[in-house]
């Protein structure tokens, strides 16, 4: 890892934060980055991967959803501040200002909205047409400048707010994409795998790019998990072809949720026994590692048993 400070800040969003990170003073230049890569952040002991958005002052720019909830845990942004000393991975990843895939469409979720600005920002794309999915009015980071963007080059934008519109139908979505098509989709992993169900589900061939960054999943999981919940008392039996959250709900443990995408972290519960395939961006790496906390809307169980504290 380098070492790098954070130079600059400045608020987007009520939850998403700007910030320039530059070599620390006396330590080697940050290694040299193309818009859209992903690097890994370390601030303290919590971990997180974040798209370079532009190169400036030979430093990284890059866009953080802070979504600390106010609960007792710390997340990575509060060590997020001007003048942090930071480490930071070689950037990495293909989905790019410099890019050749052939986009004609692109789904973003939340800040997998960066990896989109930043193969946008390259300026080789025509007629391209993007779904914009984020929970509430006032989020939607650098809506603006891919309003502008779609000007310049006759794109289209059409945003999908999850608090007043809900969950989006990735079958329609997809489904309104013309066959032959290359989508580009950058998101919660959970956002991924659905619009990947989707495109296989839909009839004709598109192609799906993700930025990597995103991606995972685990083959091998169990169809179903038995799920034992300590406060409420109850333990049952969920199919994993649907999202744990319904079968919670279903079964008397009240949880509540809003953007139903793995964005907005609302339904977070505790876990005590189990691992996790994480499928959210409300996580940091270090959380997912841990795997003590879980977003039931998104994330599934790798093992057959579960015990929550719910
Ligand atoms: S409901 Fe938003 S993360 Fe689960």
């Amino acid at each position: 890892m380098n070492t790098a400070t954070v130079h600059a800040a400045r608020a987007l969003t009520p939850t998403v934060t700007q910030y320039w990170i530059t070599a620390s003073p006396g330590s080697p230049p940050l290694p040299a980055a193309v818009p859209g890569q992903h690097v890994t952040l370390r601030v303290g002991p919590r971990v997180k991967t974040f798209t370079v958005l532009a190169l400036q002052d030979e430093g990284y720019e890059l866009a953080v959803r802070n979504r600390h909830r106010g609960d007792r845990r710390d997340h990575l942004s509060p060590g997020l501040h001007v003048g942090a000393a930071i480490a930071v991975t070689a950037p990495d990843g293909r989905f790019t200002a410099e890019s050749e895939a052939p986009f004609t469409h692109f789904l973003a979720g939340g800040v997998g909205i960066n990896p989109v600005l930043a193969v946008l920002a390259g300026g080789r794309l025509r007629d391209w047409r993007l779904v914009y999915v984020d929970r509430g009015e006032a989020e939607f980071p650098f809506l603006e400048e891919i309003r502008q963007l779609a000007k310049e080059q006759d794109g289209t934008v059409v945003t999908v707010d999850t608090a007043t519109l809900g969950r989006p139908d990735w079958d329609a979505i997809v489904g309104d994409i013309p066959a032959g098509s290359t989508i580009g989709v950058c998101g919660p992993t959970g956002m991924v795998a659905e619009v990947r169900s989707a495109v296989h589900r839909t009839s004709g061939a598109r192609q799906l790019i993700t930025d990597g960054a995103t991606t995972g999943g685990v083959a091998d999981m169990p169809a179903s998990v038995e799920v034992e919940c300590l406060r409420t008392g109850i333990t049952f039996e969920a199919a994993q072809h649907q999202p744990l959250l319904d079968a919670l709900n279903r079964n008397g443990v009240a949880v509540p949720s809003s953007c139903r995408q793995g964005i907005c972290g609302t339904c977070e519960i505790e876990v005590r026994t189990g691992q996790i395939d994480h499928r959210d961006e409300v996580l940091t790496d270090q959380e997912k590692a841990e795997s003590s906390y879980m977003l039931p809307c998104v994330s599934k169980s790798i093992g057959a048993r579960l015990v929550l504290n719910v």
